[in-house]
């Protein structure tokens, strides 16, 4: 980790370091054990325009809570705290990075970002963990870092994108330019907002091969919103392909979460649908509905021709294993 250069990152992205004034008193409250329903609601509600998305979030079908909604204090009742500022914080975001300068595509970067949160909360709910709404906050802001990075260093960040949209191999390449990732900076932001470590600990982490196949629980959030990422369908980057690593580490991630195959196959089936409906409620544009079918086939194609190229190398793998058992038999 260079902390020179996480401490420059912070400095020199600004507005996104601090978080609008309205949402670090909502983070400070929370915090806060003696801070009561209404103390919560009242900080909210200085945020118009934000407490008219959340409630019309609190409304959406997806919650099914059978009551009409009308006010942030019975949002918070019905839905909980947590809940509630999950939702305030990832409109929150959303927002605020919407008119920054990128060459990175935004809405692919959503997209990205809300199947990996769905993702993972919904690999947490099928492990039976409770803070599943940690876990997709994780998710939405996992690759926060790019952004910072994006906005700090526009030239050489534009050339590594580019470089390994073609050849793979972009966190390699971050580290070797600046001694830190997009993960690292993601995580040390989301410290500086005092967010839970249940949410910087995963982000700080998501690239971290090293933690494919340990069985730690202090590391399962970490590994969840690791193989949510991997399970995404959806890449930020329009030419990026799959290769045979990345189903090798799906599957150590999955083994080691103890999930079974045909569970993981179920999420897989159900995100992209999942995806389009919550991204509707969260009012987050990731695209139109044929973009989205095209893509997720586009990807979903790729996926069998990397499971085939998997398949075969370990085919030739075996007869090169038996052609030597047979080698030194007949030698003996
Ligand atoms: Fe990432
Ligand atoms: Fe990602």
């Amino acid at each position: 980790m260079n902390a020179a250069f996480l401490e420059r990152a912070m400095h020199e992205a600004g507005e996104l370091a601090s978080l609008p004034q309205t949402f670090a008193e909502v983070l400070r409250v929370l915090r806060d054990e003696r801070s009561s329903a209404d103390q919560l609601a009242r900080v909210l509600m200085k945020d118009p325009p934000l407490t008219a998305k959340v409630l019309r979030m609190a409304n959406s079908p997806i919650y099914g809570t059978g009551q009409k909604i009308g006010s942030m204090i019975q949002a918070i009742r019905v839905l909980g705290d947590r809940q509630v500022t999950a939702l305030a914080l990832s409109t929150t975001v959303y927002d605020m990075t919407q008119d920054w300068l990128s060459s990175l595509d935004r809405m692919r970067f959503w997209r990205h970002a809300l199947e990996t949160a769905i993702a993972s909360r919904m690999i947490g709910e099928s492990l039976g963990r409770k803070s599943t709404e940690e876990l997709f906050l994780a998710g939405l802001l996992h690759d926060l870092g790019l952004l910072v990075l994006e906005k700090m260093e526009p030239k050489e960040f534009a050339r590594i994108w580019n470089e390994a949209g073609k050849e793979g191999g972009f966190v390699g390449m971050e580290y070797q330019l600046w001694g830190t990732t997009h993960a690292e900076i993601g995580g040390y932001l989301l410290r500086k907002w005092y967010l839970p470590e249940g949410i910087c600990q995963p982000v700080d982490q998501h690239h971290n091969g090293a933690i494919l196949d340990q069985t730690e629980p202090d590391l399962v959030p970490s590994q969840i919103l690791m193989l949510g990422h991997m399970i995404s369908k959806f890449t930020i980057a329009p030419e990026r392909e799959l290769n045979t690593d990345a189903l090798l580490a799906t599957e150590s991630l999955r083994s080691a979460l103890g999930i079974p195959a045909g569970q993981l196959v179920d999420i897989e089936r159900d995100l992209t649908s999942t995806t389009m409906a919550e991204a509707d409620y969260l009012e987050m544009n990731i695209g139109t509905i044929d973009d989205l079918l095209l893509e997720a086939n586009r990807l979903l194609f790729e996926q069998s021709v990397a499971a085939e190229r998997l398949a075969n190398e370990n085919l030739r793998l075996r007869r090169r294993l038996q052609k030597q058992q047979a080698d030194a038999e007949s030698v003996t």
